[in-house]
């Protein structure tokens, strides 16, 4: 599927957690750490196709709690997985 980050565009497919592309989608500006969902640098904003992605798991809310992002569209990058095909694209930008 086509994802925009900060306007550069990816293929990726679903089922594929976006951590394992992390060297790639860190080009877009997205910084990584952890890249498990407990330091909470990779937080970006989901502006849209957030329908086409997984819900957050517990520890990632938690981690979003924690850095006082509170927006539902304010996501892990590195928590993402497309689990729904039918969106056009995906368009996450960092804050
Ligand atoms: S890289 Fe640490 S939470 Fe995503």
């Amino acid at each position: 599927m086509r994802v925009v980050i900060n306007g550069k565009v990816f293929d990726i497919p679903p089922g594929v957690k976006f951590s394992e592309l992390a060297h790639l989608i860190e080009k877009a500006g997205i910084e990584f750490g952890c890249t498990d969902g407990q330091c909470g640098v990779c937080v970006a904003r989901v502006v849209k196709g957030l329908e086409c992605l997984n819900e957050p798991s517990p520890e990632e809310e938690e981690t979003l709690w924690r850095i006082g992002a509170s927006d539902e569209e304010q996501r892990l990058v590195c928590q993402l997985v497309i689990v729904k095909e039918d969106c056009d694209e995906i368009v996450i930008e960092s804050d």
